[in-house]
């Protein structure tokens, strides 16, 4: 793996290819094993990635990042709502090795929030519905942290969106890659799980809304998607 920062001149330059694999034959956990929050308990088919093993590769991720960051400052821009929750977890477990080591790394923090999916539907739209003022991003190495890539749309239309405000380089932290035919090839330089092609919720990610009150990542099952389906007229 190559790790060093003088190599991003350009504005992007995967570094690291490495990822945990969740097969399309892993069947999960049954929901009977976890707490699950009462008002769930029927709408999710299993448990695919627990709480416990989110952090625990989080923690690697971080380490990814300082080792290759080194002391250089980063902009962390989360991209809203779904990644607030691995930004804040990531953060924490870069300011711990921050606080533990001959080297750290200054961050200053910006947010997006975006919006392009209707039900388990990509609109094909992504809307900046708020966030900070991006003029903000200009020379700056920037990582942008986001919950999962998907079919690609939307990370492809942010990065085109940031490519404009002239930032020193582009980093991609996703939590989730989820391995579809659908995708457009655009890829995460750092990311926690490659996950099957099955529309998943909890830490953070939605379904319409729902769901981000859930601390596992879970499979949704079709009841929880007619009971929380947008309500089109
Ligand atoms: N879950 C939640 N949000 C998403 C997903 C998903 O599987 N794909 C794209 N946005
Ligand atoms: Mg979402």
């Amino acid at each position: 793996m190559n790790c060093s920062i003088q190599t991003l001149p350009g504005i992007r330059n995967i570094v690291q290819e490495a990822i945990m694999e969740i097969e399309d034959n892993f069947t999960g956990y049954s929901l009977d094993k976890f707490c699950i929050p009462k008002h769930y308990e029927e709408d999710l088919d299993h448990v695919l990635i627990p709480y416990g093993l989110i952090q625990d590769r989080i923690e690697r991720l971080a380490r990814d990042i300082v080792q290759e960051f080194g002391n250089k400052p980063i902009v962390a821009l989360c991209v809203l709502k779904g990644g607030y929750k691995f930004f804040s977890d990531l953060l924490d477990k870069i300011q711990l090795l921050n606080r533990n080591s001959t080297e750290s790394i200054p961050i200053c923090i910006d947010f997006i929030r975006l919006k392009s999916y209707e039900d388990d539907q990509s609109t094909g739209q992504i809307k900046v519905i708020g966030g900070d003022n991006l003029n903000n991003l200009s020379g700056k190495n920037v990582l942008i942290v986001e919950d999962i890539i998907d079919t690609g749309g939307t990370m492809k239309k942010l990065l085109q969106l940031l490519e404009a405000y002239k930032p020193k380089s582009i980093r991609v932290a996703s939590l989730l890659v989820k391995r579809t035919s659908r995708s457009n090839g655009v890829k995460a330089d750092y990311a926690g799980f490659e996950i099957p092609d099955r529309f998943v919720v909890g830490y953070a990610l939605d379904f319409n809304e729902y769901f981000r009150d859930l601390s596992h990542i879970c499979v949704i099952n079709d009841k929880g998607q007619k009971k929380y389906a947008s309500k089109k007229d």
